[in-house]
């Protein structure tokens, strides 16, 4: 029984190991900038913090407080509902602490100094095992950020840096949407012009949004600026300034579909050449860009030569390959509806490889 077990584990290793590639443990900073300590938004920090995150058992937390002004306690379900450290399971007077998470599922911590737990210096996280998850296939659709995330849209001490920071190293396109979450009653998300941004003058807006958690969907390419109008808060730096870079490569092919043969009379479709792997926000250094407008529209392909769109490997539809002339003509309309997806190969291949790690793992038990 005992060796058993142990080639269990080892199997379980193993099968761990080759789900991660390599023994890939996070280390997360709890809240971020905000560190631990009383959230000026409330417990919603907290949470909403640990929503952005994914916690797997061998990851390190990491509380960042002052000794002296705050402690890290794991506690019960119970008594992190009720904010009672009466009886914790561990307790950490020390900062920071860096607690390893050893267990799948719930996980609770508090701050046991009086008052602190109520006001929202509490955090619940879940815990997944580390064999059970692989990690799901990057998906092109669109993304919600929250804004700041833990220090949710506030006025800062070094707030204009910390969203500066916060959207630094983000890539925004068309469809994302962005979360701003505050107190009700204490502020609001303008959109605003840059002249208005850059001047702090929320006398006019381009929307206004004054209940949280306000959700606001990127639908136009370029700059976007965003402040609050409660007075002196823009110029306190509650200010967020974006730059939305272009649409998604998944979801809406061109109106028709039939991607016409490079013959230079046809029009060019508008392909969105965003150039995928960089991670920063600068637009395309194409060279022949004929108008680069800021504007809504992205830019036109400038040359005959340019690439269909990166969809899938659709080949060209016409039976006859000689001269086309009519460029446009619709398919036989099935593949609008249901494209077949780009990842259906790699989908199965990664189903099969549990399958032969399973396999891995039972022949090591025998
Ligand atoms: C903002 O201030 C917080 C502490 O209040 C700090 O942790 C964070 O690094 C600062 N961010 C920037 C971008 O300066
Ligand atoms: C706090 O929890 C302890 C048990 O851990 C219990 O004895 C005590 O009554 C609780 N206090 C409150 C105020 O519920
Ligand atoms: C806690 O984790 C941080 C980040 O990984 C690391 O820099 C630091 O040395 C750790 N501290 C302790 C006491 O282990
Ligand atoms: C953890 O996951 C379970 C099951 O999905 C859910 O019921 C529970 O609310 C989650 N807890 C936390 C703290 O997110
Ligand atoms: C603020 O902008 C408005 C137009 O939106 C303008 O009429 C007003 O003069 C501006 N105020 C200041 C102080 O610049
Ligand atoms: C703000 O007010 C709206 C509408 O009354 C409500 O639905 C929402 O839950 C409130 N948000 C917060 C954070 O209190
Ligand atoms: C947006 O991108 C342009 C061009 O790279 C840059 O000049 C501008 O500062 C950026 N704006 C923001 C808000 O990041």
């Amino acid at each position: 029984m005992a060796t058993n077990l142990n080639k269990l584990v080892l199997a379980t290793m193993v099968v761990a190991a080759l789900l991660q590639g390599s023994w890939a443990q996070t280390t997360h900073l709890v809240g971020d900038a905000l560190g631990w300590t009383i959230p000026p938004g409330g417990p919603i920090a907290y949470s909403t913090w640990a929503s952005k995150n994914t916690f797997t058992v061998g990851d390190v937390l990491v509380f960042n407080f002052a000794s002296s002004s705050h402690d890290v306690a794991e506690v019960a379900k119970a008594a992190f509902d009720a904010c009672n450290s009466t009886n914790p399971i561990s307790i950490s007077t020390t900062g920071p602490t860096n607690i390893t998470l050893t267990t799948a599922g719930e996980h609770h911590f508090i701050c046991t100094f009086p008052g602190h737990c109520t006001a929202g210096q509490k955090l619940a996280i879940n815990v997944t095992a580390a064999a059970t998850s692989p990690s799901p296939p990057p998906s092109s659709s669109v993304k919600t950020y929250v804004v700041g995330e833990s220090l949710g849209w506030n006025v800062l001490p070094n707030g204009t840096e910390a969203y500066k920071a916060w959207a630094a190293d983000k890539t925004f396109l068309i469809g994302d949407t962005l979360v701003f979450n505050f107190v009700n009653g204490s502020h609001n998300v303008a959109e605003v012009t840059k002249a208005a941004y850059s001047a702090c003058n929320t006398t006019t807006t381009i929307s206004l949004t004054t209940t949280s958690p306000a959700r606001i969907t990127l639908t136009t390419v370029g700059e976007h600026f965003f402040t609050c109008t409660f007075p002196s808060h823009c110029t306190l730096g509650q200010q967020l300034a974006i730059n939305v870079t272009g649409t998604t490569t998944a979801p809406s092919p061109p109106p028709t579909t039939a991607a016409p043969a490079p013959s230079p009379t046809a029009t060019p479709p508008p392909t969105t050449a965003t150039p995928a792997p960089s991670p920063t926000a600068t637009p395309p250094p194409t060279t022949a860009a004929p108008t680069p407008s800021p504007a809504a529209t992205p830019p036109p392909a400038s040359t005959p030569t340019a690439t269909p769109p990166p969809s899938t490997a659709t080949p060209p539809p016409s039976p006859s390959p000689s001269g086309n002339t009519t460029p446009s003509t619709p398919p036989p309309s099935e593949t609008t509806t249901a494209p077949p997806p780009p990842n259906s190969a790699t989908s199965l291949a990664s189903a099969a490889l549990p399958v032969a790690l399973l396999s891995i793992a039972v022949a090591l038990l025998h």
